[in-house]
């Protein structure tokens, strides 16, 4: 018989996960680099569903930071043909399930051909999603609160806003994710145990979810551990009980 997986008596609302282990999966095998994204890539796209079907409602995957530039031509070019690949393939499937998808960070470095699809994909977006897919590419935490910033001084010199009204809340109106809950819990395999610059504004009060798989080694029974974990935190706010 198929064994079946217990469901955590709470699913978090909003997740966001860092994908991290690809190239260490492909080391330990003895592969290329290149091939431990392209498994990576194969379970974003399972995970996505697995959120998706569990009743996940905003899910944020941090794709490429802004410090991944750093990294070989050779790699950099690897990770842009993953990522035309399934913005021809994976993301016309998602929006076929109706799961909205909305890629946050600055694109413009990408090549012309990944831009036009990555706006021919949020131009058609379901009305009423199951779930929206934030994709975060060319993304930095501290990067999006310099363009949020920017953004609010110029329609703060627009008079379109006055300093005296900024508040937490505008803040969060100018960030990419405006109108969208901060993620409850951030999962992060692979071993390290840092934000690295992943939605630092948005992460203030989320749970964390570190553990030692290796991205492209994570299940849907990861998945599910990670919810169960979450399930029996104490969340307080910076409150009482
Ligand atoms: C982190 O592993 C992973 C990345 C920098 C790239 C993630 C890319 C994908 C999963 C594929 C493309 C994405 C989409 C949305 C189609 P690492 O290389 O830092 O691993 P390491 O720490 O073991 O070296």
């Amino acid at each position: 018989m198929r064994k079946k997986h217990e469901l955590p008596a709470v699913i978090p609302e909003s997740v966001g996960i860092i994908m991290d282990g690809n190239g260490r999966w492909a080391k330990k095998r003895g592969l290329p680099r290149s091939l431990g994204h392209s498994k990576g890539a194969g379970v974003f796209r399972d995970t996505v569903f697995n959120c998706r079907d569990l009743g996940v409602k905003y899910l944020t995957v941090y794709a490429f930071s802004t410090e991944n530039w750093k990294r070989s031509e050779e790699e950099i070019d690897a990770i842009v043909n993953i990522l035309r690949e399934y913005l021809k393939k994976a993301f016309t499937e998602f929006k076929d399930e109706n799961i909205s998808v909305k890629f946050i960070g600055d694109i413009s470095p990408f090549p012309q051909d990944v831009i036009s699809e990555i706006k021919r994909l949020e131009a058609d977006n379901p009305a009423n999603p199951d779930m929206h897919l934030n994709v975060a590419l060319n993304y930095g935490g501290r990067a999006e609160l310099v363009h949020a910033f920017k953004l609010m001084l110029a329609d703060v010199e627009a008079g379109k806003l006055s300093a005296e009204n900024v508040n937490e809340e505008t803040v969060d109106n100018y960030l990419y994710t405006a109108g969208q809950p901060d993620p409850d819990v951030i999962i992060r395999p692979s071993g390290e145990q840092r934000l690295s610059n992943f939605m630092l504004w948005q992460a203030a009060y989320s749970e964390f979810w570190f553990d030692n798989v290796l991205w492209p080694d994570f299940s849907k029974k990861d998945l599910l551990r990670a919810f169960a974990d979450y399930a029996n935190r104490d969340r307080r706010y910076g409150g009482r009980k």
